[in-house]
Protein backbone atom coordinates (compact mmCIF):
# COMPACT_ATOMS: atom_id res chain seq x y z
CA UNK A 1 0.00 0.00 0.00
CA UNK A 2 1.21 3.62 -0.49
CA UNK A 3 1.31 6.33 1.68
CA UNK A 4 0.42 9.45 -0.11
CA UNK A 5 0.77 11.72 2.29
CA UNK A 6 4.17 10.96 3.45
CA UNK A 7 7.30 12.02 2.22
CA UNK A 8 9.70 9.53 0.67
CA UNK A 9 12.56 9.71 2.94
CA UNK A 10 16.04 9.61 0.63
CA UNK A 11 19.55 9.71 2.17
CA UNK A 12 22.29 11.93 0.62
CA UNK A 13 24.87 9.69 -0.78
CA UNK A 14 27.67 12.71 -0.90
CA UNK A 15 29.93 13.29 2.48
CA UNK A 16 28.90 16.42 3.89
CA UNK A 17 32.15 18.89 4.55
CA UNK A 18 33.04 19.05 8.91
CA UNK A 19 35.15 22.28 9.85
CA UNK A 20 36.21 22.85 12.94
CA UNK A 21 36.72 26.49 13.44
CA UNK A 22 38.43 28.29 16.13
CA UNK A 23 37.64 32.09 17.21
CA UNK A 24 40.64 33.32 19.45
CA UNK A 25 39.32 36.18 21.74
CA UNK A 26 35.67 34.55 21.54
CA UNK A 27 33.98 36.18 24.35
CA UNK A 28 34.91 40.18 23.11
CA UNK A 29 32.30 42.96 21.36
CA UNK A 30 33.21 41.24 17.98
CA UNK A 31 33.90 37.70 18.96
CA UNK A 32 30.39 36.81 20.40
CA UNK A 33 28.10 38.00 17.90
CA UNK A 34 30.44 36.29 15.16
CA UNK A 35 30.67 33.37 17.22
CA UNK A 36 26.91 33.53 17.12
CA UNK A 37 26.73 33.80 13.18
CA UNK A 38 29.55 31.06 12.96
CA UNK A 39 27.42 28.73 15.65
CA UNK A 40 23.85 29.41 12.87
CA UNK A 41 26.52 28.31 10.04
CA UNK A 42 25.72 24.59 8.92
CA UNK A 43 29.54 24.05 7.30
CA UNK A 44 30.88 24.36 11.15
CA UNK A 45 30.35 21.23 12.86
CA UNK A 46 32.97 21.94 15.58
CA UNK A 47 33.51 25.60 17.02
CA UNK A 48 36.11 26.40 19.72
CA UNK A 49 36.06 29.43 21.61
CA UNK A 50 38.85 30.62 23.49
CA UNK A 51 39.82 33.76 25.45
CA UNK A 52 41.50 35.24 28.64
CA UNK A 53 37.56 35.54 29.98
CA UNK A 54 34.53 34.49 30.11
CA UNK A 55 34.99 31.65 27.23
CA UNK A 56 33.18 28.33 28.94
CA UNK A 57 30.01 30.89 29.94
CA UNK A 58 29.58 32.03 26.15
CA UNK A 59 30.07 28.66 24.59
CA UNK A 60 27.72 26.96 27.03
CA UNK A 61 25.24 30.02 26.14
CA UNK A 62 25.70 29.28 22.38
CA UNK A 63 25.58 25.55 22.38
CA UNK A 64 21.69 25.60 23.57
CA UNK A 65 21.44 26.75 19.82
CA UNK A 66 19.87 23.80 17.99
CA UNK A 67 22.11 23.65 14.85
CA UNK A 68 24.61 20.72 14.05
CA UNK A 69 28.05 22.40 15.56
CA UNK A 70 29.23 21.90 18.75
CA UNK A 71 30.39 24.25 20.59
CA UNK A 72 33.53 24.27 23.41
CA UNK A 73 34.83 27.23 25.38
CA UNK A 74 38.57 27.19 26.51
CA UNK A 75 39.79 29.43 28.77
CA UNK A 76 43.43 30.55 29.24
CA UNK A 77 43.46 29.42 33.05
CA UNK A 78 42.59 25.86 32.00
CA UNK A 79 45.53 23.67 31.18
CA UNK A 80 46.39 23.48 27.58
CA UNK A 81 43.38 25.64 27.01
CA UNK A 82 44.90 27.56 24.15
CA UNK A 83 46.49 24.09 22.66
CA UNK A 84 43.06 22.09 22.71
CA UNK A 85 41.17 25.03 21.26
CA UNK A 86 43.65 24.85 18.16
CA UNK A 87 43.99 21.10 17.91
CA UNK A 88 43.68 20.28 14.45
CA UNK A 89 41.54 23.31 13.84
CA UNK A 90 40.85 23.99 10.26
CA UNK A 91 40.16 27.80 10.38
CA UNK A 92 41.10 30.33 13.15
CA UNK A 93 39.65 34.01 13.49
CA UNK A 94 41.44 36.23 15.70
CA UNK A 95 39.62 39.02 16.87
CA UNK A 96 41.93 39.20 20.56
CA UNK A 97 42.97 42.44 21.58
CA UNK A 98 41.86 46.28 22.50
CA UNK A 99 40.04 48.36 20.48
CA UNK A 100 40.16 51.98 19.46
CA UNK A 101 38.63 54.89 21.51
CA UNK A 102 38.02 58.08 20.49
CA UNK A 103 40.51 60.01 19.02
CA UNK A 104 42.70 56.87 18.55
CA UNK A 105 44.59 55.36 15.44
CA UNK A 106 44.52 52.07 13.98
CA UNK A 107 48.08 52.20 15.02
CA UNK A 108 47.85 53.22 18.31
CA UNK A 109 46.46 49.52 19.18
CA UNK A 110 49.47 48.33 17.83
CA UNK A 111 51.99 48.42 21.21
CA UNK A 112 49.08 45.70 22.99
CA UNK A 113 47.50 43.77 20.01
CA UNK A 114 51.15 43.30 18.57
CA UNK A 115 52.27 41.29 21.47
CA UNK A 116 48.93 39.49 21.79
CA UNK A 117 48.52 38.41 18.09
CA UNK A 118 52.30 37.27 18.07
CA UNK A 119 51.66 35.16 21.10
CA UNK A 120 48.34 33.17 19.61
CA UNK A 121 50.35 32.89 16.12
CA UNK A 122 53.03 31.16 17.59
CA UNK A 123 50.52 28.45 19.24
CA UNK A 124 48.34 28.34 15.93
CA UNK A 125 51.85 27.50 14.19
CA UNK A 126 52.52 24.44 16.97
CA UNK A 127 48.69 23.48 16.55
CA UNK A 128 47.34 23.95 14.43
CA UNK A 129 50.35 23.66 11.15
CA UNK A 130 47.46 23.68 8.28
CA UNK A 131 44.58 25.62 9.63
CA UNK A 132 43.78 28.98 7.35
CA UNK A 133 44.57 32.28 9.73
CA UNK A 134 42.20 35.24 9.45
CA UNK A 135 43.32 38.59 11.46
CA UNK A 136 40.67 40.83 12.80
CA UNK A 137 42.65 42.33 15.32
CA UNK A 138 44.23 45.46 14.14
CA UNK A 139 46.08 47.30 13.02
CA UNK A 140 45.90 44.70 10.06
CA UNK A 141 48.66 46.73 7.61
CA UNK A 142 50.97 45.07 10.87
CA UNK A 143 49.11 42.21 12.45
CA UNK A 144 49.53 40.23 9.38
CA UNK A 145 52.46 40.79 8.89
CA UNK A 146 53.17 39.87 12.08
CA UNK A 147 51.70 36.57 11.98
CA UNK A 148 53.57 36.11 8.89
CA UNK A 149 56.85 35.90 10.26
CA UNK A 150 55.96 34.14 13.57
CA UNK A 151 54.78 30.84 10.94
CA UNK A 152 57.59 31.66 8.89
CA UNK A 153 60.13 30.93 11.74
CA UNK A 154 58.30 27.98 12.92
CA UNK A 155 58.36 26.70 9.12
CA UNK A 156 54.68 26.47 8.79
CA UNK A 157 53.78 29.40 6.58
CA UNK A 158 51.40 29.21 4.01
CA UNK A 159 50.89 32.46 1.93
CA UNK A 160 47.55 30.72 1.01
CA UNK A 161 46.64 30.29 3.84
CA UNK A 162 46.50 33.39 5.63
CA UNK A 163 44.23 36.20 5.65
CA UNK A 164 43.88 40.08 7.08
CA UNK A 165 40.00 40.62 7.07
CA UNK A 166 38.92 43.71 5.23
CA UNK A 167 35.37 42.58 4.48
CA UNK A 168 34.00 45.40 6.51
CA UNK A 169 35.79 48.10 4.06
CA UNK A 170 34.02 46.39 1.11
CA UNK A 171 30.40 46.04 3.13
CA UNK A 172 30.58 49.88 4.10
CA UNK A 173 31.31 50.45 0.26
CA UNK A 174 28.17 48.57 -0.71
CA UNK A 175 26.42 50.44 2.08
CA UNK A 176 27.36 53.87 1.58
CA UNK A 177 27.32 54.32 -2.53
CA UNK A 178 23.95 52.55 -2.19
CA UNK A 179 23.12 55.25 -0.02
CA UNK A 180 23.99 57.78 -2.28
CA UNK A 181 22.50 56.28 -5.74
CA UNK A 182 19.59 55.15 -3.91
CA UNK A 183 19.76 50.93 -4.74
CA UNK A 184 19.57 48.14 -3.00
CA UNK A 185 22.97 47.79 -0.92
CA UNK A 186 23.18 43.98 -1.19
CA UNK A 187 23.52 44.27 -4.43
CA UNK A 188 26.39 46.93 -4.69
CA UNK A 189 29.75 45.66 -5.12
CA UNK A 190 33.09 48.30 -4.75
CA UNK A 191 36.69 47.03 -5.20
CA UNK A 192 38.75 48.04 -2.27
CA UNK A 193 42.34 47.83 -2.35
CA UNK A 194 45.25 48.66 -0.52
CA UNK A 195 45.22 48.36 2.88
CA UNK A 196 42.85 48.39 6.41
CA UNK A 197 43.18 51.78 7.72
CA UNK A 198 42.52 55.30 7.15
CA UNK A 199 44.56 56.71 3.41
CA UNK A 200 45.40 52.81 2.83
CA UNK A 201 42.04 51.64 2.22
CA UNK A 202 41.59 52.53 -1.57
CA UNK A 203 37.71 52.05 -2.72
CA UNK A 204 38.18 52.18 -6.68
CA UNK A 205 34.79 53.56 -8.06
CA UNK A 206 36.04 53.97 -11.38
CA UNK A 207 35.17 49.88 -11.05
CA UNK A 208 31.34 51.35 -10.16
CA UNK A 209 28.72 52.02 -12.80
CA UNK A 210 28.34 54.89 -11.27
CA UNK A 211 31.57 56.59 -11.67
CA UNK A 212 30.13 59.18 -14.34
CA UNK A 213 26.88 60.32 -12.24
CA UNK A 214 28.70 60.63 -8.85
CA UNK A 215 30.06 64.68 -8.79
CA UNK A 216 33.80 65.07 -8.08
CA UNK A 217 32.38 66.13 -4.72
CA UNK A 218 30.03 63.09 -4.16
CA UNK A 219 33.16 61.26 -4.96
CA UNK A 220 35.53 62.66 -2.31
CA UNK A 221 33.43 62.33 0.32
CA UNK A 222 32.37 58.56 -0.26
CA UNK A 223 36.28 57.85 -0.39
CA UNK A 224 36.59 59.67 3.09
CA UNK A 225 32.86 57.93 4.21
CA UNK A 226 34.93 54.62 3.45
CA UNK A 227 37.95 54.95 4.36
CA UNK A 228 37.27 57.00 7.46
CA UNK A 229 33.89 54.86 8.47
CA UNK A 230 35.43 53.18 11.49
CA UNK A 231 35.81 56.49 13.39
CA UNK A 232 31.97 57.37 12.63
CA UNK A 233 31.52 53.94 14.72
CA UNK A 234 33.97 54.88 17.82
CA UNK A 235 32.72 58.12 17.56
CA UNK A 236 29.36 57.38 18.35
CA UNK A 237 30.00 54.77 21.08
CA UNK A 238 31.93 57.10 22.69
CA UNK A 239 34.80 55.27 24.42
CA UNK A 240 32.95 52.12 24.29
CA UNK A 241 34.96 51.10 21.61
CA UNK A 242 34.74 50.07 17.76
CA UNK A 243 32.93 48.61 14.83
CA UNK A 244 31.73 45.06 16.56
CA UNK A 245 28.06 43.73 15.10
CA UNK A 246 28.94 44.94 11.38
CA UNK A 247 32.01 43.36 11.84
CA UNK A 248 31.14 40.20 13.17
CA UNK A 249 28.52 40.12 10.05
CA UNK A 250 31.91 40.78 8.24
CA UNK A 251 34.21 37.98 9.93
CA UNK A 252 31.68 35.52 9.20
CA UNK A 253 30.93 36.39 5.51
CA UNK A 254 34.48 36.15 4.87
CA UNK A 255 34.98 33.00 7.39
CA UNK A 256 32.41 31.66 5.22
CA UNK A 257 33.90 32.59 1.99
CA UNK A 258 36.83 30.57 2.72
CA UNK A 259 34.98 27.65 4.12
CA UNK A 260 32.57 27.50 0.59
CA UNK A 261 36.50 27.53 -1.42
CA UNK A 262 37.69 25.10 0.63
CA UNK A 263 34.43 23.05 -0.21
CA UNK A 264 35.18 23.38 -3.73
CA UNK A 265 32.56 26.01 -4.59
CA UNK A 266 33.72 27.97 -7.72
CA UNK A 267 34.22 31.54 -7.97
CA UNK A 268 34.28 32.50 -4.42
CA UNK A 269 35.62 36.09 -4.69
CA UNK A 270 36.04 38.40 -1.99
CA UNK A 271 38.74 41.05 -1.11
CA UNK A 272 41.76 40.51 1.27
CA UNK A 273 44.80 42.00 2.39
CA UNK A 274 47.43 38.97 1.60
CA UNK A 275 50.81 38.07 0.86
CA UNK A 276 50.83 39.72 -2.67
CA UNK A 277 53.05 40.00 -5.46
CA UNK A 278 51.90 43.06 -6.54
CA UNK A 279 54.53 45.50 -5.31
CA UNK A 280 57.02 43.10 -3.32
CA UNK A 281 59.74 44.55 -5.45
CA UNK A 282 58.69 47.75 -4.18
CA UNK A 283 59.22 46.00 -0.78
CA UNK A 284 55.38 45.56 0.02
CA UNK A 285 54.57 42.06 0.92
CA UNK A 286 51.47 42.71 1.70
CA UNK A 287 48.29 43.93 -0.49
CA UNK A 288 44.53 44.24 -0.43
CA UNK A 289 42.72 43.07 -3.78
CA UNK A 290 39.75 40.53 -4.81
CA UNK A 291 41.30 36.96 -4.18
CA UNK A 292 39.80 33.86 -5.18
CA UNK A 293 39.16 31.13 -2.82
CA UNK A 294 39.24 27.53 -3.36
CA UNK A 295 40.36 24.23 -1.83
CA UNK A 296 43.56 25.47 -0.60
CA UNK A 297 42.93 28.57 0.69
CA UNK A 298 44.22 31.25 -2.06
CA UNK A 299 43.19 30.17 -5.45
CA UNK A 300 43.94 33.74 -7.43
CA UNK A 301 45.39 36.89 -6.39
CA UNK A 302 43.56 39.05 -8.75
CA UNK A 303 45.16 42.85 -10.34
CA UNK A 304 43.17 45.58 -9.15
CA UNK A 305 42.60 46.42 -13.10
CA UNK A 306 42.57 50.16 -14.74
CA UNK A 307 42.71 53.25 -12.60
CA UNK A 308 41.53 56.51 -12.65
CA UNK A 309 44.47 59.59 -12.51
CA UNK A 310 43.30 60.07 -8.78
CA UNK A 311 43.10 56.48 -7.69
CA UNK A 312 46.59 56.56 -8.93
CA UNK A 313 47.42 59.29 -6.23
CA UNK A 314 46.05 57.48 -3.74
CA UNK A 315 47.61 54.74 -4.31
CA UNK A 316 50.93 56.05 -4.18
CA UNK A 317 49.75 57.60 -0.77
CA UNK A 318 48.93 53.91 0.36
CA UNK A 319 51.82 52.33 -0.50
CA UNK A 320 54.17 55.02 1.87
CA UNK A 321 52.08 53.98 4.58
CA UNK A 322 51.65 50.25 3.90
CA UNK A 323 55.42 49.90 3.47
CA UNK A 324 55.78 51.75 7.01
CA UNK A 325 53.24 49.46 8.64
CA UNK A 326 54.78 46.54 7.33
CA UNK A 327 58.25 46.87 8.61
CA UNK A 328 56.53 48.02 11.96
CA UNK A 329 55.14 44.49 12.36
CA UNK A 330 58.39 42.74 11.28
CA UNK A 331 60.42 44.52 12.73
CA UNK A 332 57.89 43.83 16.00
CA UNK A 333 58.50 39.92 15.61
CA UNK A 334 62.76 40.42 15.25
CA UNK A 335 62.99 42.11 18.82
CA UNK A 336 60.62 39.37 20.50
P1 LIG B 1 36.96 43.69 22.85
O1 LIG B 1 37.86 44.32 23.84
O2 LIG B 1 35.50 43.84 23.03
O3 LIG B 1 37.27 42.14 22.76
C1 LIG B 1 38.57 41.63 22.66
C2 LIG B 1 38.58 40.27 23.30
O4 LIG B 1 39.89 39.74 23.17
C3 LIG B 1 38.23 40.28 24.80
O5 LIG B 1 37.21 39.33 25.09
C4 LIG B 1 39.54 39.92 25.48
O6 LIG B 1 39.35 39.18 26.69
C5 LIG B 1 40.18 39.07 24.40
N1 LIG B 1 41.63 38.92 24.54
C6 LIG B 1 42.54 39.84 24.92
N2 LIG B 1 43.77 39.29 24.96
C7 LIG B 1 43.62 37.99 24.59
C8 LIG B 1 44.51 36.92 24.44
N3 LIG B 1 45.81 37.05 24.68
N4 LIG B 1 44.01 35.73 24.05
C9 LIG B 1 42.68 35.58 23.80
N5 LIG B 1 41.80 36.57 23.94
C10 LIG B 1 42.25 37.77 24.33
O7 LIG B 1 37.40 44.23 21.39
P2 LIG B 1 36.59 44.11 20.01
O8 LIG B 1 35.73 45.29 19.85
O9 LIG B 1 36.02 42.77 19.93
O10 LIG B 1 37.81 44.29 18.96
C11 LIG B 1 38.79 43.30 18.82
C12 LIG B 1 39.84 43.71 17.79
O11 LIG B 1 39.26 43.79 16.48
C13 LIG B 1 40.47 45.07 18.05
O12 LIG B 1 41.85 44.98 17.80
C14 LIG B 1 39.82 45.96 17.02
O13 LIG B 1 40.63 47.05 16.67
C15 LIG B 1 39.70 44.99 15.87
N6 LIG B 1 38.74 45.40 14.83
C16 LIG B 1 39.01 45.04 13.55
C17 LIG B 1 38.18 45.40 12.53
C18 LIG B 1 38.50 45.01 11.13
O14 LIG B 1 37.87 45.53 10.20
N7 LIG B 1 39.44 44.11 10.88
C19 LIG B 1 36.97 46.20 12.78
C20 LIG B 1 36.74 46.48 14.16
C21 LIG B 1 37.61 46.10 15.14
Amino acid sequence: MSLPFLAKRTFSTSIPNLYKVTVLGACGGIGQPLSLLLKLNNKVTDLRLYDIKNAKGVATDLSHIPTASKVNGYSADENSGLANSLDSTDLIVIPAGIPRKPGMTRDDLFNINAKIVHDLAVASAKHAPNAAVLVISNPINSTVPIVAKVLQKNGTYNPKKLFGVTTLDSIRASTFISEIVKTDPTNEKVNIIGGHSGITIIPVLSQTSYYNRLSDDEKTNLINRIQFGGDEVVKAKNGAGSATLSMAYAGSRFANAVLDGFEGKQNVVEASFVDSPLFKDEGIDFFATNVTLGTDGIEKIHDFGELQPEEISLLENCKETLKKNIKKGYEFVESN
